[in-house]
């Protein structure tokens, strides 16, 4: 199988081309191909990273292309991994980015719709990842829109260990988990499903701690991290976006955290979004779960997500097709 990974030079793509190599994403019995992509200046810095993954004689790594052509980078794949934009810095949402990355993904959905299979698995990493994601969708005329996902799998995780270490339990114990709407500070932390070794979560942590503490300290954990190690979380994200494409190609019991797009019949969110919902995953298909209750607490929270994410559709209208 081939993957692509765009921002092949950058930080992320450091911690996450060679967990792909080792067999990480695809599994411990599938040869990969990988084709670094990144932009025309970074082309030498490419040949660095390729020689390193050589140097590592993965014995799963068939073969390493670089490249800053988006037709070579992008064809016939099974994955892409679109990585490749610049992060925020202190101070900033990750939003203010939409003006600097979001046509990056105007070409980039073009050349995944002229040459990548038609089964290719899109992952859209670089922020804000589901608007840009929904660029990239929308400028892919021959792909089906299940085919573009973006990642909120990183709040997932960072979910699932802050209540692991809140009730002293392990991520094993914890089931149920839902992050919704957007990777912004408006995404919603949902417990109100959650068991934690079979019992509810909520009642574990506390409604109090669970809705002043627990919601913003996932919703603020990327800037934590921006000011905490002075530059954007990396090898967690490559992690993450592993965990989202492994489980969607692979399958997995429990839920997971998606940004999927809308078709306009799911919990009232409005067709045309790219939106984070809980997840299950089989024969390399997602499914949003349905007919969860909504409490009148996770409907507020949604519907702030939801409108932000309208927003933000409306500021890339002249982007999408
Ligand atoms: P980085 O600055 O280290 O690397 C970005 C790379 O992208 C650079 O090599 C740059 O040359 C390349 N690039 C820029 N434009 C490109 C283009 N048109 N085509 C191909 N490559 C291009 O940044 P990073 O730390 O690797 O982060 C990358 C992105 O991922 C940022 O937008 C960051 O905010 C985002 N991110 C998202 C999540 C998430 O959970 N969704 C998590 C962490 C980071
Ligand atoms: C994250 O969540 O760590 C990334 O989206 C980077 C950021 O800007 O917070």
């Amino acid at each position: 199988m081939t993957v692509a990974i765009t921002g092949g030079s950058g930080n992320i793509s450091y911690s996450l081309a060679f967990r792909v190599a080792n067999g990480d994403l695809l599994g411990r019995d599938q040869p990969v191909i990988i084709n670094l992509v990144d932009i025309p200046d970074m082309e030498a810095k490419l040949q660095g990273v390729k020689m390193e993954l050589d140097d590592c004689a993965f014995p799963l790594l068939v073969k390493t292309n670089t490249t800053s052509k988006l037709a070579d980078g992008f064809k016939d794949i099974d994955v892409a991994l679109l990585v490749g934009s610049k992060p925020r810095t202190k101070g900033m949402e990750r939003g203010d980015l939409l003006k600097q990355n979001g046509k990056i993904f105007v070409e980039q959905g073009k050349a995944l719709s002229d040459h990548a299979k038609r089964s290719v698995k899109v992952l859209v990493v670089g922020n804000p990842a589901n608007t840009n994601c929904l660029i990239a969708m929308k400028n892919a005329p021959s792909l089906k829109p299940e085919n573009f996902n973006a990642m909120t799998r990183l709040d997932h995780n960072r979910a699932v260990a802050q209540l692991a270490e809140k009730t002293g339990k392990t991520v094993h114990d914890i089931a149920k988990l839902a992050i919704w709407g957007n990777h912004s500070s408006t995404m919603y932390a949902d417990l109100s499903h959650t068991t934690v070794d079979g019992k509810n979560a909520i009642d574990l942590i506390g409604k109090e701690w669970y809705e002043k503490t627990y919601i913003p300290l996932v919703a603020q954990r990327g800037a934590a991290i921006i000011n905490t190690r002075g530059a954007s979380s990396a090898a967690s994200a490559g992690n993450a976006a592993l965990d989202h494409v492994r489980d969607w190609i692979l399958g997995t019991e429990n839920w997971v955290s998606m940004a999927v797009p809308t078709d306009g019949k799911l919990y009232g969110i409005p067709k045309d979004l790219i939106f984070s919902f809980p997840c299950t995953t089989s024969n390399g298909e997602y499914k949003v779960v349905t007919g969860l209750s909504i409490d009148k607490f996770s409907e507020g929270r949604i519907k702030v997500t939801t409108d932000e994410l309208i927003a933000e559709r409306n500021e890339v209208e002249h982007l999408l097709k």
